[in-house]
């Protein structure tokens, strides 16, 4: 019984060395203490021996269970080293930091929203939103763009099929819908997506967004124009923008203008971008036309006031040098990426 026990322990030791992993150990414990393992069945034959025989077989047999329960620990200590070597080798090396999530961020465009409208509001003029989906009549009638003005015309705009509905083609309807709900004295500015039925190259896309001020009161006149878009230009391109008001016409403003701006890449000193004249051109105002005033019910004799509107993407190109409209809207991340995050 005594050598067959030493056997058992022999075999068992071996068979524990050599298991591969912590399964086919489990497996291999259960096979020789296991309940039907085979130390169980030589116990078995216990009942048979003297009792002398018995007190050395007796705690042998327990001594040969613990010895194969420290082997298994052991083995199963060696089993978990291996496999963390293995893993640490060139492949692999456990004690690299993990990667960082990646942080997500505010589009360009959704950020300089923001901008504008915490620097109008900052001039205490509030934030209006108006539909992408608008009538004939906010789009175009109310801003005394006449029937036959090219502007309405089938290549520009994009009408709905079978209703009288289009996608606005500029903010400007806002400026109506604002003057409708609101009595003066009016200041305001809405940003907003706007449609055209243009083909997509560097400098076009047939969706892009504008902002459109608005400020009408008894007094509102042409110096606040300036002083107003000089502040709020200077804040969102450039502390030392210089602007020029150049006469042009737009059916809304009476006089109208365009306003350039020093260019950015040569800061005036005349460049390739600005064909060198030193300026770009940013965006149309004027003083609101009488007319528009009248279609919202104010008296054009009582007030008055001037209004204007921007490209965002133009604005945002001027601002950091962009050549193509287009890195707006297919969201490369190694393009969205090198714009500042608050
Ligand atoms: N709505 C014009 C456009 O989309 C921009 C514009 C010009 C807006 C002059 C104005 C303005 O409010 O006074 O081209």
């Amino acid at each position: 019984m005594k050598v067959k026990l030493e056997e058992l322990r022999a075999t068992a030791i071996t068979a524990i060395a050599a298991a591969k992993n912590d399964d086919e150990l489990y497996e291999i414990e259960r096979s020789f203490t296991g309940r039907k393992g085979q130390l169980t069945a030589l116990l078995k034959g216990l009942k048979d021996l003297s009792n002398e025989d018995k007190r050395i077989v007796g705690p042998l047999a327990n001594k040969i269970k613990d010895d194969l329960q420290i082997e298994v620990g052991k083995r199963s200590a060696e089993l978990k080293k291996e496999a963390f070597d293995a893993m640490s080798g060139a492949f692999f090396d456990a004690s690299l930091p993990g990667n960082r999530p990646v942080v997500g961020r505010l589009h360009p465009i959704t950020k300089f929203i923001q901008e504008i409208e915490d620097t109008f509001l900052s001039l205490n003029f509030d934030i209006a939103e108006g539909p992408e989906v608008e009538d004939d009549y906010h789009n175009f009638t109310a801003l005394n763009i006449p029937e036959d003005h090219p502007a309405r015309d089938m290549q520009d705009t994009l009408w709905a099929k079978n209703i009288p509905y289009l996608l606005r083609t500029h903010t400007s309807p806002v400026q109506i819908r604002y003057m409708e709900s609101h009595k003066p004295p009016i200041r305001v500015v809405c940003p907003g997506r706007v449609y055209r039925k243009d083909d997509v190259d560097a400098t076009h896309s047939p969706m892009f967004h504008q902002f459109e001020g608005l400020m009408i009161d008894k007094t509102t006149n042409l110096a606040h124009l300036k002083g107003i878009l000089t502040v709020a230009l200077r804040r969102l391109i450039h502390p030392d923008l210089e602007l020029r008001f150049r006469s042009s016409y737009f059916p809304f403003v009476e006089p109208g203008m365009e306003v350039d701006v020093t260019c950015v890449m040569c800061n005036g000193d005349g460049c390739h971008v600005c064909k060198r004249s030193g300026w770009i051109e940013m965006l149309g105002c004027g003083m609101v036309h009488p007319n528009v005033m009248k279609s919202v019910g104010l008296d054009p004799q009582e007030y008055q006031g001037f209004a204007f509107g921007a490209g965002i993407e133009r604005l945002l190109m001027i601002k950091f040098q962009i050549n193509d409209i287009r890195l707006f809207f297919e969201n490369d991340p190694r393009f969205l990426e090198q714009f500042p995050q608050i």
